[in-house]
């Protein structure tokens, strides 16, 4: 049945197969200073251009042999020998944050994030010129997938050992080797993983298939690839099988491979398996396949939580993506107001305050643990998912209520802070000037990450950093992997958003309102993970105590000098 479908399907819809070429001459990132002049219009200039920098970050994450249509002019071919250790080709692929590790986990949430949201704005793509771009980010990341499961029941989770490489910091060209390659299997399985690697196939096989939700949801006209299409299917059927029937019985991936533990532990794989069950039924419109994602959701108890959506986390999508199936009028469910109750329970509790977030005074949507790491993450999540969910609304005060608030998370993002910081590197003069990555950084020493260079070397044109902290404080600080790193999963949700914007909103991001110098970086130091030195003055680390014993020093010696200076200098010329 299955096979019929495959060619019925290819020779009827068969449209673009292969990648679409890229423009000629490229869409470059512009300067910082672009992102101060006001702008209007549909297409908006300054949310398409903001659309091209968040694809172009990808760009500069790239793993591999690096493509002679390469945009990014500093970054280098690297890593080509990975899985030599297993005589396999694992080269490719995007290093995962500022670091080299390739972690096979976020980035399946990443590329699930952006195909779904894609499928469900990606008007918006075509209308900036950027899909030729968004084809090759995506094809970059799921061409990798598909190396890294070269058998049914074999999956490669992690590239690199994660202590070697947090112990490098430094440029492409020294990446240390070896670079081990850690796989789930038959014995060894990895439930999360395996089912968050099959719905991110089905859910591109959707955005490849055009298989849109109806509605004011639109694919990307230009993208429609149905041998691709086919192609991820079949990873992501495969890929669910074992999830549900490995030998092994299912298992949180680090039981299998606890060199996982230290970069992306799951705390679950029941959200993953409902989550692929899902996209799956969507991706093939089989009735035994939805029925058990709903007994899923039931029978693991998935309803009325309340935390974050990231990648660990992906219940809070299940009833949005359930709710867009049983609108769009498939056969598969024709009952969308339990799911509608189910989503508007969890985003009210969101919009009224009353779930387990809190605002900082700068209005920022904080969850306490969660958002202590990148607390920009949770918020433009919940923005995404709301943005997404608003036109299903079942009253219009709640689809204005939503889309308020996500405007307001995106708002905030995009410099409407008290730091007036856009926290998009390389948008505006305010963006951050310090993301922390070891390759764009310049430097190859560890013991002086901020100052060696003074200047980082290379603009991360379009990286999402991880943000402030609960006072709304940003320090720019390049150590500070805390507020600073950059990470594939951080700018996932902005991309949907971008893309919404640019189809949707004749208004400028925010951003251009901005004055040239309205950041100031604040007083003090840092209290959070990555850096004690802020956390109180009876607090102070022995390296804060030498910091300031050495600035007295530093401060003496300038005083002596200047007076030095005066003296012999200045005193005599006027004499
Ligand atoms: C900003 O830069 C882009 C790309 O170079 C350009 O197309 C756009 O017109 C510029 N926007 C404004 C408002 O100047
Ligand atoms: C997209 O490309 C077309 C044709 O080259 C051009 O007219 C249009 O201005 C571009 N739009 C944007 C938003 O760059
Ligand atoms: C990872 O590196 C650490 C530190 O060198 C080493 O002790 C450990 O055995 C390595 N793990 C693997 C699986 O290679
Ligand atoms: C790529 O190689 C060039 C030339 O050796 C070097 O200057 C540059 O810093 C390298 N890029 C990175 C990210 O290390
Ligand atoms: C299965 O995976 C485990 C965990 O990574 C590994 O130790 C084992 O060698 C693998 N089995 C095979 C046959 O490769
Ligand atoms: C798992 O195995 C059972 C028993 O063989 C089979 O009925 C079921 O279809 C399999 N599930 C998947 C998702 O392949
Ligand atoms: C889905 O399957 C049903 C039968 O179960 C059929 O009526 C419907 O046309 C199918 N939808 C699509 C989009 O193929
Ligand atoms: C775009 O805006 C219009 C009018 O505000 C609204 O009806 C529509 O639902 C919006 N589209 C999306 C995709 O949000």
């Amino acid at each position: 049945m299955h096979g019929l479908f495959t060619v019925l399907a290819s020779s009827l819809f068969s449209t673009v197969v292969g990648q679409l070429s890229l423009p000629n001459p490229p869409v470059i990132p512009p300067a910082a200073s672009n992102g101060t002049i006001p702008s209007s219009g549909t297409p908006n200039p300054q949310w398409s251009t903001l659309l091209g920098n968040l694809i172009y970050f990808y760009e500069a994450q790239r793993s591999g042999r690096l493509p002679s249509d390469n945009r990014v002019g500093w970054r280098n071919d690297s890593a080509l020998q990975d899985g030599s250790d297993v005589n396999i080709d694992l080269t490719g692929g995007y290093y995962d944050a500022g670091d080299y590790i390739k972690s096979t986990f976020p980035l399946s949430f990443t590329i699930t994030s952006i195909c779904w949201g894609a499928t469900d704005f990606g008007k918006g793509y075509d209308d900036s010129n950027q899909t030729a771009y968004l084809d090759s980010m995506l094809r970059w990341g799921l061409d990798w997938l598909i190396k890294a499961h070269p058998l049914d029941n074999t999956l490669y989770v992690q590239v690199a050992n994660g202590s070697v490489d947090n112990n490098y910091w430094g440029g492409d060209e020294d990446i240390p080797t070896p670079r081990p390659s850690f796989q789930i299997n038959d014995t060894s399985p990895g439930t999360d993983v395996a089912a968050g690697v099959s719905a991110v196939f089905s859910a591109c096989s959707n955005l490849y298939a055009n298989r849109g939700f109806g509605g004011v949801y639109q694919s990307p006209a230009a993208l429609t690839d149905t041998t691709y299409s086919e192609i991820l299917l079949n990873h992501a059927q495969s890929l669910f099988t074992f999830a549900v029937n490995a030998s092994g019985g299912q298992a949180l991936y680090q039981t299998s491979v606890p060199s996982v533990t230290e970069s992306y532990a799951s705390s679950s794989y029941q959200d993953e398996l409902t989550l692929a069950a899902l996209f799956l039924a969507w991706a093939t419109n089989s009735t035994t396949l939805y029925q058990q994602a709903e007994n899923y959701y039931s029978s693991f108890g998935l309803s009325g939580q309340d935390g974050v959506f990231n990648w660990d986390s992906k219940t809070p999508g299940l009833a949005v993506l359930f709710a867009q199936i049983a609108q769009s009028g498939s056969s598969l469910d024709s009952n969308p107001s339990r799911w509608q109750e189910e989503a508007e329970r969890y985003f009210d509790r969101i919009v009224n305050n009353g779930g387990p977030a809190v605002e900082t005074k700068g209005g920022l949507l904080y969850y306490p643990g969660d958002s202590d790491e990148a607390s920009l993450n949770p918020a433009l999540n919940a923005a995404m998912l709301l943005t997404r969910y608003a036109p299903m609304a079942s009253s219009s005060g709640k689809t204005a209520s939503y889309m308020n608030y996500a405007q307001k998370q995106l708002d905030y993002a995009l410099g409407k802070n008290p730091m007036s910081v856009p926290y998009v590197v390389g948008s505006n003069p305010n963006s951050p000037s310090n993301p922390h990555s070891a390759m764009a950084s310049g430097g190859d020493d560890i013991t002086n990450i901020d100052n060696s260079p003074e200047v980082e070397a290379y603009v991360l044109y379009g990286a999402v950093v991880g943000g402030p902290d609960e006072k709304d404080t940003f320090h720019d600080m390049r150590s500070d992997w805390v507020q600073t790193e950059i990470a594939l999963d951080y700018n996932a949700p902005m991309l949907t958003l971008a893309a919404m914007h640019v189809l949707n909103d004749t208004n400028d991001p925010y951003f251009t309102a901005l004055q040239a110098g309205a950041y100031v970086r604040p007083q003090g130091a840092p209290c959070d993970a990555a850096i004690k030195d802020g956390c109180g003055s009876n607090r102070l680390s022995k390296g804060a105590i030498i910091a300031i014993a050495v600035c007295i020093s530093v401060v003496g010696v300038v005083l002596v000098s200047l007076a030095a200076y005066y003296f012999l200098v200045v005193k005599k010329k006027r004499s």
